[in-house]
């Protein structure tokens, strides 16, 4: 029985509060044994591998993320490739996608540069961890007309039941956070009832989203367990099964 957690996307690199060593430690303690840190931009990745290198539980996945396109060039991607193909502890493209929320203007753009790093992951049979903010539409359609072969994990799932079920039924794993903890999310209660746990993983997206009872405070990898809890009461199903299932899911899928 996998009696552990594993946190699929979690940037260590950005929590200013603690050290990276604290953050591991007392992720380890509260049977968080393996972490994935997506990255944002071109300047993250040489940090997010410094601390992989040190850390034999610790992974990452290297990306664009949506808002930080702007930065892209053609020497970006030839820059994954050969880390990528360099580095064992590179499990992933990521984060990647479209985010409508923040800023609007450069929308081509945005898929534009998602298309190209979904050609990547193809090219590299890795999968990837995609970012949707308000953009389920567009972000679906990407995924379905361009993705050859690599598994997708939708990070930080943010849609309707109707909507996981559609992404389920494309072979998509989701992965639920903190936001599920929170008493006004009525919407992602119901995700996390309706889905197949086959489809799941575990995120914390530290240092965001911090779950309940710990909101205002800085998120951390060691706060799984509450988001495993939650997960596991609202099925009426044992929090050891959430922790198995959803592990098996993420070494299957980033083989870890
Ligand atoms: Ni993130």
């Amino acid at each position: 029985m996998k009696n552990y957690f594993i946190d699929t996307h979690s940037h260590i690199d950005m929590i200013e509060e603690f050290s990276v060593e604290t953050i591991i430690k007392k992720a380890n303690e509260n049977d968080v044994k393996k972490i994935i840190i997506p990255s944002a931009d071109e300047s993250s990745f040489e940090p997010i591998l410094k601390i992989c290198e040190k850390y034999e539980n610790v992974f990452c996945m290297l990306g664009v993320f949506p808002q930080e396109v702007r930065k892209w060039n053609d020497k970006t991607a030839e820059n994954i490739i050969n880390l990528a193909k360099n580095n064992k502890k590179v499990v992933g493209i990521g984060e990647i996608g479209l985010d409508y929320y923040w800023d609007t203007s450069f929308i081509n753009l945005q898929k534009e540069v998602f298309i190209k790093q979904i050609e990547i992951a193809n090219e590299l049979k890795l999968p990837i961890a995609v970012h949707d903010r308000e953009a389920h539409k567009d972000t679906f359609d990407i995924i379905t007309k361009y993705n050859k072969g690599s598994d997708v994990l939708l990070h930080c799932f943010s849609g309707s039941v109707e909507f996981a079920r559609e992404c389920v039924k494309a072979g998509f794993y989701l992965a639920l956070g903190g936001v599920v903890t929170f008493k006004n999310a009525k919407k992602m209660k119901e995700v996390a009832i309706d889905m197949p746990l086959e489809r799941l993983m575990l995120e914390t997206d530290a240092p965001y989203l911090t779950p309940v009872p710990h909101r205002g405070k800085t998120n951390e990898p060691k706060y799984i367990p509450l988001i495993a809890q939650e997960i596991a009461n609202l099925r009426s199903i044992n929090v050891e099964e959430v922790a198995k299932i959803t592990s098996e899911n993420a070494e299957k899928v980033f083989k870890i």
